[in-house]
């Protein structure tokens, strides 16, 4: 057994306050130095930094029973509940295989048509050469394609009724979560105030899209699959509370990070014009006047590695982190009971170990969403195991056909005056304060 380097701290919060301020530096900082594992201290909690891709394999993988989800998705239990992404063990894996059907390769393509139509409507009212917050289009537009796509739902002022609560949301779950000591929710705090109202309102629509559902036959969606499922020994169908806790999960999951891939992947064409002109190249050419749909995908190739090297770059599902639930054996290293791992993709994905020029944007680099000679969990924006994200076909697809409409009809620019651009490392990875673009008619 080899011994945990660890970071000395004489602080009470240990390494927390470096965290806090730039937790992206911090741990690109201990990468440089450490490359294999590293522990260091929140408080009482005890870190290791996991910085070897054969580790996070043994964490998502091999070992997987041993590990729960940790603090954040706690955290964000307030928000979701018992949904896929908070539960754990038996009554996870049970919802698992009831939602996975919903998610193959083969069922997204249902979707597909849907995706491109909303894409084309949602930008049919932008003008030639307008600035635009093109980072809350990208959340208004996959948040209308999620509602549409699991809960046939037109989702019209999709930020006024969800997204801008899900932004409180999760500006105020980041908090708590990098905060050691938080007021319990039943205290009227302002903040827990405005929580507590955010997720009421979000609740309210869902619960609305529950009650309306009737008619079990007309639609082929998420929410009917949910709704007819029977417990596989007491025969019942599921609460209103867990239909609504899945919902939410599905709702949340399934906008924020394609909609970070996308503003990422806007910014990154926007400072790359030589890459941005091949990219138009392939979308004039396989789409021409046609609106993108399944069958363009295979020669969406640019596309599509476009998407792939963006969130290399910028993953937006940056840290995935995990508690021991007992003692354990990773590689060499023994990790006790209680203690965290922290795995996170935009480490991993920045190492000039494993990539060639690893800050440069080089979709060339990918092929069919790898990079050759690069081992497995170098490269994971889908996490890995039996908890890999469940949307990531529905997510390429939807990213791809998104990226593909847009251009076939815009360019983007970034606004002459721009603020510097850098990540913001919430529990998604966004850009900070937005992203202001120029959009140009191209036809
Ligand atoms: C680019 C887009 C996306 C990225 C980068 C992404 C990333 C991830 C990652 C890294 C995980 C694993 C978290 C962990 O292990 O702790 C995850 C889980 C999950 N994702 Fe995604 N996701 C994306 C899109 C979606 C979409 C479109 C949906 C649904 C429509 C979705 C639904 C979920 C759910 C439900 C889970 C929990 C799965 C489980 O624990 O069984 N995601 N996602």
């Amino acid at each position: 057994m080899l011994e945990i380097k660890g970071l000395a701290s004489i602080s009470p919060l240990g390494h927390l306050n470096e965290f806090r301020k730039d937790p992206l530096l911090f741990l690109s900082d201990l990468y440089q130095q450490y490359e294999t594992i590293v522990s260091f201290r929140f408080a009482h909690r005890k870190i290791h930094l996991l910085l070897e891709p054969d580790l996070i394999k043994e964490v998502l993988v091999s070992k997987q029973n041993s590990f729960h989800k940790s603090k954040p998705f706690q955290e964000m239990k307030t928000l979701l509940g018992e949904g896929l992404l908070t539960s754990e063990d038996d009554f996870h894996m049970k919802q698992r295989r009831l939602i996975q059907p919903s998610f193959t390769k083969q069922h997204v393509q249902t979707y597909a048509e849907k995706m491109t139509m909303i894409t084309e409507e949602f930008i049919t009212s932008w003008g030639d050469d307008e600035e635009r917050l093109t980072s809350r289009d990208m959340m208004e537009l996959t948040l209308a394609i999620i509602a549409k796509t699991m809960f046939s739902m037109d989702m019209k002022q999709g930020h006024e009724k969800v997204g801008k609560h899900l932004d409180v949301i999760m500006n105020i779950a980041t908090k708590r979560i990098r905060s050691v000591l938080k007021s319990p929710l039943a205290l009227k705090t302002p903040q827990n105030k405005s929580l507590t109202e955010a997720i009421k309102k979000i609740d309210d629509v869902l619960y609305e899209i529950i009650k309306n559902r009737s008619n079990l036959d007309t639609q082929n969606d998420l929410l009917e699959v949910l709704m007819r499922a029977r417990d596989e020994e007491s025969n019942e169908g599921m609460s209103n509370q867990q239909l609504r806790d899945e919902a939410m999960t599905i709702f949340l999951a399934g906008h924020e990070t394609t909609a970070n891939a996308l503003s990422w992947c806007l910014y990154l064409i926007s400072q790359h014009p030589d890459k941005a002109k091949l990219l138009y190249e392939e979308v004039d050419r396989v789409l021409g006047k046609k609106r993108a749909d399944y069958d363009s995908m295979k020669d969406l190739i640019y596309t599509q590695q476009m998407i792939w090297e963006s969130m290399r770059l910028y993953p937006p599902a940056w840290l995935i982190s995990r508690k021991a639930m007992n003692d354990v054996t990773i590689g060499q290293y023994k990790v006790h009971k209680g203690e965290t791992v922290m795995m996170s993709s935009y480490i991993m994905h920045r190492s000039e170990k494993y990539f060639t020029n690893a800050d440069e944007f080089i979709p060339e680099r990918f092929q069919n969403g790898k990079v050759q000679g690069v081992p497995e969990f170098v490269y994971f924006p889908f996490g890995g195991g039996p908890r890999v994200c469940i949307g990531n076909h529905f997510a390429i697809m939807e990213a791809t056909l998104v990226l593909a409409t847009l251009v076939k009809h815009y360019s983007f620019e970034l606004v002459s005056n721009h603020h510097k651009v850098e990540a913001e490392p919430l529990i998604t990875l966004r850009p900070k304060n937005g992203l202001r673009m120029i959009v140009k008619k191209r036809k």
